[in-house]
């Protein structure tokens, strides 16, 4: 799918936004786990979360969905051997949370994905379960999983070698599905969405600072509560329309019930760090987790530096943040991000292709980039390719703000695995996107 966006000055309006694409990934397996008849409002209906849902009712589960409420129905059976290979589509999170709730139940089953997904790294969360006793075997690193009944240990602890919540999240999740205890250490802190839902659903997690990272144990002996959940807005599909309203010249717009854990909404600080016109208004708390509305003004950007912890905090950001690098006065630097290379594409290099046939000035390192602001003009549409990678058609999509003739993305389709309704958004606010 290729589309276009046409070039605009104004935006304005205010929006909705969409469900947490983590948050509604866990809040189905932690609800299938529960096995109690529970309602989740706000689901993001998307690719990710679907194919993460249909993994579940293939081991057993029975949740259904309509719109953006979802239902999991209490069941006999806890869980079952799936009968055909588990499909987790573009879905790294989906593979690797899958994979601690399968190896901690005891189940069988072989894991794929799509072409972006087979080859993305599974060792870091094979190797520590294995290490916990589970049985699981993958392909030099990469998919397909094979996964084989095993015995989980009690006690196991791990220090991860690297900043991961989704390698976090697997181990807690492999814990609580086999009732062992488990203390996991993150050198850098990631989302904690997983700890906070686990005890919201009553279960016992310590997280304590340790160093510049974190410490998390799950002590077994509570059960998980039968609790209805709401999904609060995805800071990383908002990061789009707060960088549309800061580089569009003329804009005022309002993003309604966005989710702002501190461990994701770092992005907030640099922006305002770079001269941002941001507020954010109507704070509260939903299922535990912080929300809020953002507002959002027509700012004159300046570069920044932006280098260690934070950068776990801003990880699926970065594409766009260097959209609004691109348009700010100075140079931005970005380092400590070689993660970006096991993304959905190698991102790193999506990102400086991108900024290539804008003729942005760039230089790319191992772990990172260098941009100086200015998109100068040209008198052609600019042509770019995804990667088939969502953040990057999402991100170059919106850099047809600063570009006189428009920007047309190739390989688009999936943007529907994170934010299903974006060209939608974007042309109810003002920036005219359509399929070619
Ligand atoms: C996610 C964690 C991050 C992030 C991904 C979603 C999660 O990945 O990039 O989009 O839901 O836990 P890593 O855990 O690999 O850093």
């Amino acid at each position: 799918m290729r589309l276009f966006a046409k070039n605009t000055s104004i935006l304005s309006g205010e929006v909705d936004c969409p469900g947490d694409k983590s948050i509604s990934q866990r809040a189905i397996i932690i609800g299938a786990l529960a096995n109690q008849n529970i309602s989740i409002t706000g689901f993001l209906n998307g690719e990710d979360p679907l194919s993460t849902l249909s993994a579940l009712n293939q081991i057993g589960a029975d949740i259904s969905i309509n719109n953006n409420e979802v239902t999991i129905n209490e069941r006999e059976m806890i869980f079952t051997n799936p009968s055909n290979f588990i499909d987790l589509g573009n879905s790294g999170t989906g593979m690797r949370l899958m994979m601690g709730l399968i190896a901690g139940t005891g189940l069988k089953a072989r894991l794929i994905g799509d072409e972006s997904l087979m080859k993305r790294p599974m060792s870091r969360v094979s190797i520590p379960l294995n290490g916990m006793g589970a049985n699981v075997s993958n392909l030099k690193g990469l998919p397909p999983i094979e996964i084989k009944p095993g015995v989980i240990r009690d006690n196991f602890a791990y220090d991860m070698p690297i900043a991961s919540a989704q390698v976090k999240s697997s181990i807690l999740l492999a814990g609580v599905a086999s009732n062992k205890k488990v203390s996991i250490f993150e050198p850098s802190i990631t989302r904690d969405h997983t700890e906070i839902m686990l005890k919201h659903f009553g279960l016992n997690i310590k997280s304590e600072e340790e160093n510049d990272g974190k410490r998390i144990t799950f002590t077994p002996g509570n059960k998980l509560l039968a609790k209805d959940y709401d999904v609060v807005g995805d800071f990383s599909s908002a990061a789009f329309l707060i960088i549309a309203g800061l580089i569009a010249s003329d804009s005022k717009i309002s993003i309604k019930n966005v989710g702002l854990n501190p461990t994701r909404s770092g992005l907030i600080d640099i922006l305002i760090k770079m001269g941002g016109n941001i507020e954010i208004k109507n704070k509260n708390i939903l299922s535990g987790e912080l929300v809020g509305d953002i507002f959002v003004e027509s700012s004159v950007l300046k570069g920044v530096n932006i280098s260690g912890g934070v950068i776990a905090n801003i990880i699926d950001e970065i594409p766009i943040l260097s959209i609004a690098a691109a348009c700010a006065e100075g140079t931005t630097r970005i380092s400590d991000a070689h993660e970006l290379r096991v993304k959905e594409s190698d991102r790193l290099e999506a990102i400086s292709s991108g900024l290539t046939k804008l003729k942005v000035k760039h230089e790319l390192f191992e772990d990172g980039i260098s941009i100086d602001g200015g998109i100068p003009e040209s008198n052609k549409v600019i042509e770019i390719d995804s990667y088939g990678d969502h953040r990057i058609a999402m991100s170059f999509l919106i850099s047809s703000l600063k570009v006189k003739n428009g920007v047309s993305v190739d390989n688009c389709k999936n943007i529907y695995t994170s934010y299903p309704n974006f060209v939608e958004t974007m042309n109810s606010l003002g920036l005219p996107i359509n399929e070619q």
